[in-house]
């Protein structure tokens, strides 16, 4: 095989297409979304969107909810309800989280939807028709018990990779390797909780092995994959590395798209088959919507294979189905474009740890909307300021206050209030006139002149981090100019050229909103709206005349409020909450312990004592030594709760007393009983104490 480990070479799209194809991953409808999904398919793709649109091309960005497959069976189970009822329920709420956030797809689709059922099963059928699968009797693990066939994530088990004890049936999510539900060691049903059987059925098999050096040579030396990202491209370059093996295109399960062949009652079509073809089935029913030709942006054109670019943005666990499942699939079928880049982000973590459903460690985008309203651009900004393009980004409440306050509001913010104000005290609300040019001012319009293109090279390389720094820049830009020539001052001896100063101001700042709108999108609409500028779009960028001397400008509008402490304190406090409640959630509760009796418990001599005093055991981390006040008598006792308590906070306490514990020698001193402790879910000992003031030698029974 050719050696596709290829230096790296910048990627980018930098080449003029007539059309474009842009999809984000078609997220499960089986709850809702969190910080991590905006930050790795819907952002970017979306920031691309707005780029390519403000540059006048032809562009349709399709994504929709992923509405088959166990994702959403196995929650209906948890939810008690039905699949049906769980895609209705998050493909709406996930739909509308999406509008506002401003990603603006020019449709969200769903799989459900019955042009996607006929067009995935024609596609099956075409590929079915053609020989291209192979037909296989295997014996695969059975739940006796709910009489199922358990594929996918319907079972777990131990990774024989990694030794990870909860990996799924088709993936380990710990360290990635693709599995099958053979592979587990271990393996147990997800629904009855037992250990499955094997048992024959029937699959249809796409075989990836003979589609192996035709995908070496499409993503090979000679084509222009080398320039995919590296994480993207080293990823496909393992798989072909590792050697393809068939995979089945179809399921034993009652829910998602039936097998449009005889002999396959009771089988759908496998969730990776059908979840990207329904990118083409949502173009269609955005084409027949909008009088458009769906064939445009999904078919190879005659004589001009470069005519469309298709480009799939998704989390680097989607990697392998789009760059290899999907390209062999539509190979098979022939006719369709391939994409032309898959910019897949890797994961984005939260405040040190792995984002989490299950455990409830998310930033929840609809809880975001509710909890800090109208600030959906400063998510943006922050997720894109980090995001994680070539490698895992943590998320943290710190970093978001901070880049909210010293950099949305200390410099963007800070710059546009400042040129827009000045207008309104010195001339009326109007543009004022630019009279003759100085040194500074020149230099600060050409570096202006060259940002547009500056910015638009690393978005066509999907340097999305990179193109916002180059943003920030401008703002940055704007502030030094104000502050070098200090029109504040000038005013008083000088109001033509404070005029000179404040017209070039105003015009980086709807330099500003032009170049912000992919990332900022409704910042840069209230921008365009205080200075009056309309309809302006990425060509116009970098020109110093786009407002109009003697036009009205409004009075300045907030674009970005401090964040306060309290504010990100109440985040950290509530992703605190989860992890007490999963810590609960995750301490195993001791067994009960074997049964004892009335007379033997009767047998311990339990008391109320007062700690005297206390001190540390030389030589020992965990022990304290102490005299208590039994109400019998006042005695040593020892105890291994150095790492909880100190000796200071220890003496005067009432604690309970097992009395008549025989005396043992622990590093040469003699404890005589026991203070009683219970053990709580982080490990750590607490006291147990009476919840009022006792006398001495109360006994407990
Ligand atoms: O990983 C996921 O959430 C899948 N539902 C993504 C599907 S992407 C595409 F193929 F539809
Ligand atoms: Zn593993």
């Amino acid at each position: 095989m050719p050696d596709i480990f290829a230096e790296k070479i910048e990627n980018s799209v930098s080449k003029d297409f007539k059309r474009y194809t842009i999809t984000s991953a078609l997220p499960y409808a089986n709850g809702p979304l969190h910080i991590g999904h905006i930050a790795g398919a819907y952002l970017p793709a979306d920031i691309y969107v707005r780029y390519l649109r403000s540059k006048g091309k032809d562009v349709v960005y399709i994504s929709g909810s992923d509405e088959h497959g166990a994702a959403i069976t196995l929650r209906a189970k948890k939810e008690g309800t039905t699949p049906q009822a769980i895609i209705d329920k998050y493909h709406e709420i996930n739909k509308e989280t999406f509008r506002k956030f401003g990603i603006a797809f020019d449709i969200y689709d769903r799989t459900s939807a019955p042009i996607h059922h006929e067009t995935s099963q024609a596609f099956f059928k075409d590929l079915y028709d053609k020989g291209e699968f192979i037909e296989k009797e295997s014996e695969q693990y059975y739940d006796e018990e709910f009489k199922q066939f358990l594929a996918d994530r319907y079972i777990t088990g131990t990774c024989p990779n990694c030794g990870h004890d909860a990996a799924y049936g088709d993936q380990c999510e710990k360290c990635g390797t693709s599995l099958s539900p053979t592979d587990l060691i271990n393996p147990i049903s997800t629904l009855s909780g037992k250990t499955p059987v094997l048992k024959s059925t029937k699959h249809w098999y796409l075989p990836l092995d003979k589609y192996q050096p035709w995908l070496e040579k499409w993503l090979g030396e000679d084509s222009k994959k080398k320039e995919w990202k590296s994480n993207v491209y080293g990823q496909c370059t393992s798989w072909l590395k590792a050697g393809l093996q068939p995979r089945a295109m179809t399921r034993d399960l009652d829910w998602g798209v039936d097998v449009p062949i005889e002999g396959a009652d009771g089988k759908k079509l496998y969730v990776w088959l059908d979840a990207p073809i329904g990118y083409i089935s949502a173009t269609k029913n955005w084409a027949k919507a909008n009088g458009k030709n769906w064939k445009d942006y999904w078919l190879k054109q005659e004589n001009d294979e470069d005519d469309s670019c298709l480009i799939h943005f998704i989390g680097k666990d989607n990697i392998v189905f789009h760059c290899i499942i999907f390209p062999a699939i539509l190979q098979a079928h022939g006719g369709y474009l391939l994409p032309t880049n898959v910019p897949a982000n890797e994961f984005l973590n939260l405040e040190g740890d792995k984002l989490s459903t299950s455990r409830n460690w998310a930033v929840w985008l609809h809880e975001y909307l509710e909890d800090l309203p109208n600030k959906e651009d400063v998510l943006r900004y922050v997720l894109c300021a980090n995001a994680p393009e070539s490698k895992d980004n943590d998320f943290t409440w710190k970093d978001y206050q901070t880049r909210n306050n010293s950099e949305l509001v200390a410099i963007y913010g800070n710059f546009v209030n400042r040129a827009v104000v000045l207008t309104h005290k010195y001339f009326e609300g109007r543009v004022p006139t630019l009279g003759e040019l100085d040194g500074v001012d020149k230099e600060v319009l050409k570096e202006l002149e060259e940002f547009p293109s500056k910015i638009a090279s690393s978005i066509d390389k999907f340097r999305f981090r990179e193109a916002l720094a180059l943003l920030m820049d401008l703002a940055r830009l704007g502030n030094k100019y104000l502050a070098d020539t200090e029109p504040w001052k000038l005013i008083k001896t000088d109001e033509a050229r404070t005029g000179t100063i404040l017209n070039i101001a105003l015009q980086i700042a709807a330099n500003l909103s032009i170049l912000s709108e992919p990332f900022l999108p409704r910042t840069a609409e209230k921008l365009a709206l205080t200075l009056n500028l309309e309809g302006k779009k990425w060509e116009d960028a970098g020109d110093s005349d786009l407002l109009l001397q003697g036009q009205d400008i409004e009075k300045a509008a907030l674009l970005f409020e401090k964040t306060e402490d309290e504010v990100v304190d109440k985040q950290v406090q509530k992703l605190e909450d989860s992890k007490m409640a999963n810590q609960a959630i995750d301490t195993e509760v001791e067994a009960q312990k074997a049964e004892t009796t009335f007379d033997d418990f009767m047998k311990m001599d339990m008391r109320v004592g007062t700690i005297l005093t206390a001190e540390k055991v030389k030589k020992s981390n965990k022990l304290l030594k102490f005299t208590v006040d039994t109400g019998i008598d006042k005695r040593t006792i020892l105890s291994g709760i150095a790492k909880y308590y100190s000796p200071e906070e220890m003496i005067g306490k009432q604690v309970t007393v097992l009395a008549n514990l025989a005396p043992r020698k622990i590093m040469g001193v003699e404890s005589q009983g026991m203070i009683l402790m219970a053990e709580d879910h982080d490990g750590s000992l607490k006291l147990i104490q009476p919840n009022v003031a006792m006398m001495n030698g109360a006994t407990i029974s």
